[in-house]
């Protein structure tokens, strides 16, 4: 267990990224520590030790177009792309020269060479950064928690995750991956809209859609007593041209493909049974009383009401009384890895990880994933 240092605030400033612009640069001869969370919908970026922490953020999409080209299942994606996202955060977002700069990137839970190959390229040949390192997310993820052990569930825009922390090490033949995420309920949102008699996109654009989901949108709950729902007293919407859509119920089950993907018609396990999967009463004694004393809620889908509720409500069921378990979610749930590189580039001791360029030359690209 550590402590977030003395100087790091805990409440954090988000400020948006502007999507054009040019270096506000700051000084060049000090050093800064810069953390990057690229996401398929947003991608996030802070300075190690600044205060008040200001984080910028951008849709990760209004910079490169189409954010597969950045990243794909959690892995690296083009060089060129992820240049100009991370190029455009460090010198837009943070008004830095990426020279002056040291750089923590999240990455995969399970980084392969071409992550790191790519990672080091972006960095030290095109960037030219003065040293860098990749941590795993669910790493950030937990260091945000100051710990580094636990059961992170990451819901995201693209999927949800599960991953399986014991002492700092990510157990990944227990992790698992949940197909739905923030694009699949917009996906789902535009089928209910069209039901409804609207067309996707003309009447409704899919930022009216996304504005939808983010601001309306709450998770359906279930109990003994039947189902309950925590409503945001909000149905209506009214798009920027003025068009009044009254959404009615579907605020409330817009949100169930993030438990049961038979919604969907998605042949996959329920969310509740994968996350159950990991702490349940069969498993090894390591693994169980590393998950079930911390399972750590993140991602910008959490933020929906009800959605920590529910998944804890879900996995209560199949676990059992017998299985104490402690669920958590964050107010600030897309910051949350930021967050925990931000304490990972202020620690003396793991900012020593970070390597430069010249490291990377005689010992090769992999140093630049040292956990
Ligand atoms: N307050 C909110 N309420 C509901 N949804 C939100 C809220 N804020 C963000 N989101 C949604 O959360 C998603 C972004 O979350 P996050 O930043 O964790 O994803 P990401 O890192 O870009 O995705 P991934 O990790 O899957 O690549 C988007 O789908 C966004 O619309
Ligand atoms: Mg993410």
């Amino acid at each position: 267990m550590f402590w977030l240092p003395d100087t790091a605030p805990d409440k954090i400033e988000v400020v948006w990224c502007a999507t054009s612009g040019v270096t506000r640069a700051r000084e060049k001869t000090t050093s800064h520590v810069v953390i990057i969370d690229t996401g398929s919908a947003l991608t996030k970026a802070c300075v190690a030790g600044s205060r008040p922490l200001q984080a910028a953020v951008l849709r990760t999409g209004d910079v490169v177009g189409t954010p597969t080209d950045v990243v794909r299942d959690q892995h690296i994606g083009s060089v060129d792309a992820v240049a100009r996202l991370w190029g455009h955060v460090i010198r837009v977002g943070l008004g830095l020269d990426p020279t002056s700069t040291e750089v923590v990137v999240s990455g995969p839970a399970d980084p392969t060479n071409d992550d790191a190959e790519r990672t080091a390229e972006v960095l030290f040949e095109v960037l030219g950064v003065r040293a860098g390192v990749m941590v795993q997310r669910p790493l950030l993820a937990l260091w945000r928690r100051r710990t580094l052990e636990g059961l992170v569930v990451d819901a995201g825009h693209d999927s949800t995750r599960g991953w399986p922390v014991v002492e700092g090490h990510v157990i990944l033949a227990e992790a698992f991956t949940y197909p739905v995420g923030g694009r699949g309920i917009e996906a789902y949102l535009c089928t209910l809209l069209r039901q409804m008699g609207y067309t996707v996109p003309k009447d409704l654009s899919m930022e009216d859609v996304r504005r939808m989901k983010e601001e309306l949108c709450t998770v359906r709950l279930t109990g003994a007593e039947g189902p309950k729902y925590t409503t945001t007293g909000q149905d209506a919407f009214t798009t920027p041209e003025g068009l009044e859509v009254d959404l009615g119920p579907i605020t409330e089950c817009a949100a169930e493909p993030l438990f049961d993907p038979a919604v969907l018609g998605i042949d996959e396990r329920p969310l509740g049974e994968m996350v159950a999967g990991v702490i349940g009463q069969d498993r090894d004694f390591l693994l169980k009383i590393a998950t079930t004393r911390n399972i750590v809620v993140t991602g910008g889908m959490s933020l929906l009401p009800g959605y920590v509720e529910r998944l804890r409500h879900e996995t209560r069921q199949r676990v059992g009384d017998d299985v104490e378990f402690k669920m958590r979610g964050s107010e600030d749930a897309t910051m949350d890895t930021c967050m925990g590189g931000y304490i990972f580039g202020t620690l003396r001791t793991t900012r020593k990880l970070l390597v430069t360029k010249e490291r990377l030359r005689t010992e090769g690209a992999w140093q630049l994933c040292p956990l």
